[in-house]
């Protein structure tokens, strides 16, 4: 398993993501096809079947990991050079942040209408979403989370350079029991995220609205397929249909690009 880590990890997007999470892809690569799983117990590393499994595993975590290292040394030098508008520029860097930063003038004050100023935030697979604090234009506590450890660290020294009361912390949301162990908060953030973590059905997405300890989780879904043309269901049924079945009130607010559903948790 080192060795084939070893080499997925030679692509310098994917240097920095960590090792456990490589292994759940592989396994999961490995269980789809009986041919991989004997070139892999065999160590044939130059068979067809051997490549194929890098080329699936890398595939899987281009597809689900997107704050990509080659971003790090721009966000590093971005940081370093304390620019007054150093926040929107490290929005611009990351594709969902940027995709937002014409509705983040707006968007926090739409979301705590409905929640009620916040004193705490966490923001689950959080990307660069932290970084649009000064967007939220009051003070509060922000608990961050990441899936990779260097993307934490990076979220840390902002929050000292910027004197927010912030903490960024690595959690794999496909291991939703970990979520149990954290602190209570006024309000979660889940944007973008439910769609990049889940392939098949939403037993994922249900585990972790049930576990997260939130008075409100704020769930967001992109409207617009990569090419940016609009979707053709920006509401997602699946997930009405599961808070009605939960019990959980929610409330929708549309923006062009983003669908965001207000949860109220009982
Ligand atoms: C589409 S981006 C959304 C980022 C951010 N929430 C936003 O909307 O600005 C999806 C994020 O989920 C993170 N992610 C992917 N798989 C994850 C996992 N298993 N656990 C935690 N985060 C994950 C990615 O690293 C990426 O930052």
């Amino acid at each position: 398993m080192k060795e084939l880590i070893k080499k997925i990890k030679e692509k310098k997007e994917l240097k920095n993501v960590n090792n456990k999470y490589i292994i759940d892809i592989v396994n999961l690569v490995l269980k789809q096809n009986r041919k991989l799983i004997k070139a892999f117990e065999e160590k044939r590393i130059r068979s067809k079947e051997y490549k194929e499994i890098i080329k699936k595993v890398r595939e899987k975590l281009r597809l689900e990991y997107g704050m990509f290292s080659e971003d790090l040394s721009k966000r590093e030098k971005i940081l370093s050079c304390k620019h007054k508008n150093l926040s929107d520029e490290l929005l611009e860097i990351h594709k969902s942040t940027k995709e937002r930063i014409n509705i983040y003038p707006f968007i926090y004050q739409k979301i705590f209408s409905i929640t009620g100023k916040p004193k705490s935030i966490l923001d689950l697979g959080c990307g660069m979403n932290p970084v649009s604090y000064p967007y939220m234009k009051i003070k509060l506590k922000y608990y961050a989370s990441e899936l990779n450890k260097k993307d934490c660290e990076f979220l840390e020294k902002y929050f000292k350079l910027m004197k927010i009361k912030g903490k960024a912390f690595a959690i794999d949301l496909k291991r939703p029991n970990l979520l149990k162990k954290l602190k209570s908060v006024d309000v979660c953030f889940l944007f973008k995220v439910l769609d990049t973590i889940e392939k098949k059905g939403h037993k994922l997405a249900e585990e972790i609205i049930t576990k997260v300890k939130a008075k409100y989780i704020v769930v967001s879904f992109a409207t617009q397929k990569l090419g940016g043309k609009p979707m053709k269901h920006a509401y997602r049924g699946w997930l009405e249909r599961m808070l009605d079945r939960l019990g959980y009130k929610f409330k929708i607010i549309n923006e062009k690009n983003e669908i965001f559903y207000i949860i109220k948790i009982n």
